[in-house]
């Protein structure tokens, strides 16, 4: 924080810059550590909001690919959920970091569009194991209602995983949701002094300090 408290009084645009850059690489780094439950764990879910015929609706999602170049987030879901609808009628999404450890909130301004049948999702359907695969596997549209609990795969995997074959059926039900960034915003919180900054991409690139 020192170091880009200084920068601003120098160089205002190298540190805007560079706080750019260390914003997308936090949200990389999340990516790279998916697996490795001993790191901090901060960026690696999102809460993303959207609108709906009558109001704003918000659920979790994991940070599933982060583009730091051309600006772009994905996540994945199911093809039937609700949000998919939203975003069908109204793309414009607000996709929201909180990581505790580091104090930081990113707020990105997305529009969203939906892969399906297509190389996108093809390409990230391949990359996933069985473990995620089984997320696919619902027999019932995700928020129907049920006679009693119901576990969002077949009740007979129980804890088990499904074979690479096996989960070849949950294709049809998966779908990833590309989000274009056209504005990310950072804030830190901090005793010393918070930092606020607008990043904007989209109509116009420009970056800008804010009040907290
Ligand atoms: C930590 C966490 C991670 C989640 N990750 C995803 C995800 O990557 N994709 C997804 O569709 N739902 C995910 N969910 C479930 C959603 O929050 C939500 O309950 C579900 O997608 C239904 O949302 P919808 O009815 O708005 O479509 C996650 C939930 C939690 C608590």
């Amino acid at each position: 924080m020192t170091l880009l408290r200084t920068s601003v009084h120098t160089s205002p645009s190298l540190a805007l810059t560079d706080l750019e850059r260390e914003s997308w690489q936090k949200l990389i780094s999340a990516l790279d550590r998916q697996n490795d439950q001993s790191v901090d764990s901060g960026f690696r879910t999102m809460i993303v909001a959207s609108r709906t015929a009558t109001g704003a609706d918000a659920r979790t999602v994991v940070l599933r690919q982060a583009d730091a170049i051309r600006k772009y987030i994905w996540f994945h879901t199911d093809v039937r959920a609700a949000k998919v609808m939203q975003f069908e009628a109204f793309p414009d999404s607000t996709l929201l970091f909180w990581n505790d450890n580091q104090q930081i909130q990113l707020r990105l301004i997305v529009e969203t569009h939906l892969h399906t049948n297509d190389y996108v999702a093809d390409e990230q359907w391949k990359t996933l194991g069985v473990g995620n695969r089984k997320n696919y596997l619902s027999e019932y549209v995700p928020g129907s209602e049920q006679p009693g609990p119901y576990p969002g795969f077949p009740a007979h995997l129980g804890a088990d995983l499904p074979s690479m074959d096996d989960s070849e059926a949950g294709r049809k039900n998966f779908a990833v949701i590309e989000c274009r960034v056209l504005t990310m915003e950072y804030l830190h919180l901090s005793r010393d002094g918070q930092v606020r900054a607008r990043f904007q991409y989209e109509p116009d690139s420009k970056m800008a300090w804010l009040a907290p």
